[in-house]
């Protein structure tokens, strides 16, 4: 049998999103989302952050990741 041998690379996830910061974090008080439910962004790339605007389809595409929103539903 052939061995695979995988090589990981550890790199920033956060490219752009508030980076004056040491630490990204959000709040949000339920009582505050709007509609039935938020969609709120995983992988880093949105345009929207912290709500998803669909960009991780196409981090999905590019680095066979398999990343998705967080759905919060009142
Ligand atoms: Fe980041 Fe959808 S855009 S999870």
């Amino acid at each position: 049998t052939q061995s695979r041998t995988r090589t990981v690379v550890m790199s920033k996830i956060n490219e752009s999103i508030d980076k004056e910061n040491p630490k990204v974090v959000t709040m949000v008080k339920a009582k505050e989302i709007e509609g039935a439910k938020a969609v709120y962004c995983r992988c880093w790339k949105s345009g929207t952050f912290p709500l998803c605007d669909g960009a991780h389809v196409k981090h999905n595409k590019e680095t066979e990741d398999n990343v998705g929103p967080l759905i919060v539903e009142k």
